[in-house]
């Protein structure tokens, strides 16, 4: 039985004082606050605005109070208390299969389906599809011009929200179609020439790898691949790898954040640390961190990055985000220039100049953000990884499994590689879909031959204890 809904429109003060209490009470880091509901912001939403979701979020079972601390049960006097103390101790959190229970409520997938295919796509919540709708219906109702004026401030609200989840600046991002697209702006707009190198990694995606050999074939780049080790993963010999490949020629480092063939997490912020002082441009990949870890560009400090809305951050399909560091923005050209193009445009704005938009698809991303930012990078990180680590150390109690992915959460993100020793992959893969509808992606052979099953909010534990079992039935 739910006991308490605050709408902390007018809480602020009171909320304030809380987290103050709390944070003397065990600390500030881990009680920082995550939820978008606190602050000003929070007072110019009105409470029709409010949906489902923040809602939800904002109650609070009786027995869930009783689970989590002393410091929360001291300051039970308000549901938003105790919920902010539940959103700002994420890893306390990320056991409560209660509470994900209500986040999965807010996402239109079928009953009975085990969708594990994050790294691929991820459904869209509903408040993002709802939003999708809402603009869907407004733009073809009424195309005129007059009508689409509003989008422009639409759409930058949306990049300020995508900025702040990010912990980029506006400026510094703007919304392409996929990861494809941001990382190939990049590849196509460094002035590079004959000669000059750029280091990739060989678990690149064909957009951060392919893409640059095909510069090499036209200009004469010369391309470094690092191999990415299948085994002995440790973070030294990630940084070592890449280290090892820059020479006084390097202008490029293009690597990948957490990677869709292992799972693999390069240690990101120290890897474009070995690039300081000497004018490399560092390239991220985040189609598979974007929206499941939490973390920083600033602190990272890479000058460029690339992801897509319609994997981790469960936004609309065909949308995608790029980040350039302020300063750095001159020195790529655009590779589309069309209407609306002018060397006047500031910061990475430019970039995103792609001809006609969706323009409806872009508010989407935008409410994507939002669901996100509601819920707290944090809360979503410590779920995902949670839900993975139980679903390594499950796999690993089945015999002739072998994980591919790392087992350290240090060293992986919520994709979860494994292949079973003497079973034919393909098959396998098959058959958990046709048997138990278990939704993955099968690499059928070679090095990376496997299945890979990719846990996200939406997921309960039971629906990984269910995958679990349906291979060990399958596998014998
Ligand atoms: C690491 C990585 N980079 C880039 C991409 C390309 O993403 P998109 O097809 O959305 O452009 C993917 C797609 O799976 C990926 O896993």
């Amino acid at each position: 039985m739910f006991w308490g809904i605050f709408l902390p429109v007018t809480g602020t003060s009171i909320l304030n004082v809380a987290t103050n209490l709390l944070s003397f009470a065990e600390g500030s880091e881990a009680l920082r606050p995550r939820c978008s509901w606190r602050g000003p912001a929070v007072q110019r939403v009105s409470l029709p605005l409010l949906n489902s979701f923040a809602v939800r979020c904002l109650m609070v079972s009786r027995r869930q109070l009783f689970r989590y601390g002393s410091a929360a049960t001291a300051l039970a006097g308000s549901g938003a208390l105790w919920t902010q103390r539940l959103l700002a101790s994420p890893l306390q959190a990320a056991a409560d299969e209660s509470f994900w229970g209500s986040v999965r409520n807010e996402f239109p997938l079928e009953d009975g389906l085990i969708f594990l295919n994050a790294a691929n796509v991820c459904p869209a919540s509903k408040p993002v599809v709802e939003k999708h709708l809402e603009y869907l219906r407004d733009f073809y109702a009424n195309p005129s011009f007059e009508n689409r004026a509003k989008y422009e401030e639409l759409e930058a609200e949306a990049g300020r929200k995508l900025a702040r989840v990010l912990g980029a600046k506006p400026s510094e991002v703007t919304m392409t179609r996929n990861t494809s697209e941001a990382t190939n702006t990049i590849v196509r707009g460094l002035n590079l020439r004959a000669g000059d190198e750029v280091v990739i990694t060989s678990h690149n995606h064909p957009s951060n790898n392919a893409s640059w050999k095909v510069l090499a074939k036209r200009t004469g780049v010369v391309i470094r691949e690092v191999p990415t080790p299948l085994d002995n993963v440790s973070a030294q010999r990630l940084v070592r790898g890449i280290e090892g490949a820059i020479t006084s020629r390097t202008k490029v480092i293009a690597f990948t954040h957490v990677t869709n063939t292992t799972g693999i997490r390069y240690p990101a912020k120290e890897i474009t640390a070995l690039a300081k002082g000497k004018n490399i441009w560092v390239h991220l990949d985040g189609a598979q961190s974007f929206g499941m870890l939490k973390f920083s560009l600033a602190e990272i400090g890479c000058d460029s990055y690339a992801s897509s809305m319609h994997k981790w951050p469960m936004g609309p399909l065909e949308a995608g985000v790029l980040f350039v560091k302020d300063g750095r923005q001159d020195e790529l050209w655009p590779s589309i220039v069309t209407a609306g193009y002018s060397e006047l445009l500031e910061g990475v704005a430019r970039f995103g100049v792609l001809g006609q938009r969706d323009d409806p698809r872009l508010v989407a991303a935008g409410e994507a953000a939002a669901f996100l930012e509601r819920l707290g990078m944090a809360n979503v990180e410590a779920r995902a990884l949670h839900l993975a680590t139980n679903l390594k150390q499950r796999l690993t109690r089945i015999r002739g499994v072998k994980i591919l992915t790392p087992a350290e959460e240090a060293l992986s993100g919520a994709v979860v590689k494994f292949r079973v020793e003497g079973k034919n992959t393909q098959e396998l893969g098959r058959a958990l879909w046709s048997n138990h509808k278990i939704s993955g992606a099968v690499t059928p052979r070679g090095d990376l031959e496997g299945i890979r099953w990719c846990p996200h909010i939406y997921n309960s534990q039971r629906e990984l204890d269910r995958a679990a079992d349906a291979l060990h039935l399958l596998v014998g």
